[in-house]
């Protein structure tokens, strides 16, 4: 189970977590993505399906969790829970344990699409996470931000368990990547191109066939780190 996260709201959480949940889902086995950002994971990830019953109506008793799974139409082995806003500080632990519960049972992968803030269940799921992503952009702001979070989290975070994740605008950034090693022991760039930006795409299907080649290689290169 991998926690995408981020100390920042709007540095690419959802993005990386549906592109690294459909290219599992193609190329290493059955995937579910659990959008619990509010939204736009599940919007870019189902294709056509329909986003209802969310994991809102779940977590209030109004929906079962097995009707919470639906599979994306845009490729095989792609499950997906929709949500409609982020969770708050309201949830019942015990309705996300057995929603975690079920999705074990559903995916060989799961990959969580975590909003920027830090209440809720988030440090409920990084215990429980095998993977931690944490997405920034190449700002001070963001940089600082991820510090500070880390700095709060210092006694509960495996830091052996933490890549960050630098979502850079252009590919000649090199210095932020040295800059974000300072902080965390594993680090990667990923470079979200024009197709991620979804002006010229609609899905996360067509955005992986659209976008350029080093940007797919090295969504797959993150997948099969986290499939192994
Ligand atoms: N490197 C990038 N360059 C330009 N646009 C990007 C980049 N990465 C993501 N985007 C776009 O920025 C917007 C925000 O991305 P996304 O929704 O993935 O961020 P987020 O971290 O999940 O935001 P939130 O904190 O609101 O959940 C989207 O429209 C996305 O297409
Ligand atoms: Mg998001």
């Amino acid at each position: 189970m991998c926690l995408v996260s981020g100390s920042k709201g709007g540095t690419g959480k959802s993005v990386l977590s549906a592109a690294l949940s459909y290219t599992l889902a193609q190329r290493f086995g059955p995937t579910l993505l659990v959008d619990l950002g509010g939204g736009d994971s599940s919007l870019i990830a189902l294709g056509a399906v329909p986003a209802q019953p969310s994991l809102d109506d779940v977590l209030k008793g109004k929906a079962d969790p097995q009707s919470l799974f639906r599979e994306s139409n845009l490729t095989s082995g792609l499950l997906v829970a929709p949500s409609r806003s982020p969770l708050t500080d309201g949830f019942h632990p015990e309705k996300l344990e057995e929603v975690l519960r079920v999705a074990k049972t559903k995916a060989d992968y799961v990959v969580l699409d975590f909003p920027a803030y830090t209440h809720g269940p988030l440090d409920y799921l990084l215990e429980r996470a095998d993977d931690i992503l944490m997405v920034a952009t190449p700002t001070r702001l963001a940089l600082e931000r991820l510090r500070s979070w880390m700095e709060t989290r210092a006694a509960s975070l495996d830091t052996a368990k933490l890549t960050g994740i630098l979502n850079m605008y252009v590919t000649t950034m090199g210095s932020w990547k040295r800059a974000l090693l300072s902080m965390v022991e594993k680090a990667e760039v990923v470079y979200f191109d024009v197709a991620l930006w979804f002006t010229h795409t609609r899905n996360i299907a067509e955005a992986m066939i659209c976008c350029e080649k080093p940007t797919r290689e090295k969504v797959t290169e993150l997948a099969a780190k986290l499939s192994s």
